[in-house]
């Protein structure tokens, strides 16, 4: 059966938080175990929309943290999916802190997570594909078949002369 397509803003999640004194280091500042798990269930819900299936995480790609959050700012983590193959699904996601007297607003990082959609035996099932709309959603969305052959190659689950679209990065060139 033919799975209809569905736009990124289908199943775009946004969530917010307020960082708790449980939530911080000795620092004050929020723990990045604390945003990893945050950003993991943002993701996990927009995949799981868009796929319209329980999905389990299959990776999580480079994050960088570059700002660190303050205790008792507010955190928004916005999820949206980007591209799906057969039955993974790639999500990007973006956390936005704002301290609320001042109306600071930051950017602390983003990061790439990636799903499979499973059936009710729990075994990978196909998912719907994506259309994106806005010239960023199709930037993303063109831009995912690089990220999923890299992440396949460094899990050893693709050989980097299949990589069509990354093997100039692999390989040298034999002719003298
Ligand atoms: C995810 C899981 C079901 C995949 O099982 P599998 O036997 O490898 O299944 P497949 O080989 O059919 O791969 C399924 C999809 O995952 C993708 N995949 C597998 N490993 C991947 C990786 N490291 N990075 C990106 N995608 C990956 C495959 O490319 C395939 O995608 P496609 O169908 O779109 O082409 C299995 O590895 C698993 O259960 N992992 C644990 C998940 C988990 O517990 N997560 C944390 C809690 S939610």
């Amino acid at each position: 059966m033919e799975l209809k397509g569905k736009t990124p803003s289908e199943s775009k999640t946004i969530m917010t938080e307020m960082v708790l004194p449980n939530d911080t280091n000795h620092l004050h500042n929020l723990r990045g175990g604390k945003i990893l798990h945050w950003m993991d269930i943002a993701t996990a819900i927009a995949a799981s929309k868009h796929a319209g299936a329980i999905v389990v995480t299959v990776s999580v790609d480079q994050v960088s943290f570059v700002n660190p959050i303050k205790l008792g700012d507010v955190v928004t983590i916005i999820a949206k999916v980007t591209r799906s193959f057969n039955t993974s699904i790639e999500t990007h996601v973006e956390v936005w802190a704002e301290n609320i007297p001042t109306q600071n607003k930051y950017k602390c990082n983003e990061a790439y997570y990636s799903f499979v959609a499973l059936d009710s035996n729990g075994k990978p099932r196909k998912t719907a594909t994506v259309i994106p709309e806005s010239d960023e959603e199709i930037e993303q969305y063109e831009k995912a078949l690089k990220r999923r052959q890299l992440r396949l190659i460094i899990a050893g689950r693709m050989k980097p002369e299949e990589a069509d679209e990354l093997k100039s990065l692999f390989t040298v060139n034999q002719k003298k």
